[in-house]
């Protein structure tokens, strides 16, 4: 099914300037990007979309880790696209993660883990309604 994924390079990837590489797997997988901005995301931004981990001891934390510096959020759309990039992401804690997805290749903590991905349809419309406006998500029909 055509559908489309939140994926978010957290501020550790883009410290540790992964945003390229990560950006080029996902593109050369074959998906196409619908919308993407470089944002330091605000306190609301980041209570809302980690809305679901309030009550984890790691909350806090992960609010104040997703706030502390610049991310690279972004809009993929494709066949399965949820389920493929959380393949190609990994699983949450990267010494978990195999060789070859993005935390089993770059990561070793489970709370700098690199990227954010949507786990499921109704997330994927969540989260990207809360971080993009429709006139952000760009129509085009590629031609290639
Ligand atoms: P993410 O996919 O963005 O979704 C929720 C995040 O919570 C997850 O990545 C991790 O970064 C973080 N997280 C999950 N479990 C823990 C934990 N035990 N300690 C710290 N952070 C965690």
């Amino acid at each position: 099914m055509t559908e489309r994924s939140f994926v978010a390079i957290k501020p550790d990837g883009v410290e540790r300037k992964l945003t390229g590489e990560i950006i080029k797997r996902i593109e050369q997988k074959g998906f196409k990007m619908v919308a993407m901005k470089f944002i330091k995301p605000s306190q609301e931004l980041a209570e809302e979309h980690y809305g679901e981990h309030k009550e984890k001891p790691f909350y806090k934390g992960l609010v104040e880790f997703i706030t502390s510096g610049p991310v690279v959020a972004m809009v993929w759309e494709g066949k399965d696209v949820i389920a493929t990039i959380r393949k190609m992401v990994g699983v949450t804690d990267p010494l978990k993660s195999d060789p070859g997805t993005i935390r089993g290749d770059f990561g070793i903590s489970i709370g700098r883990n690199i990227i954010h991905a949507s786990d499921k349809l109704e997330s994927a419309k969540k989260e990207i309604s809360l971080w993009f406006s429709q006139d952000e998500l760009v129509e085009y029909t590629p031609t290639l």
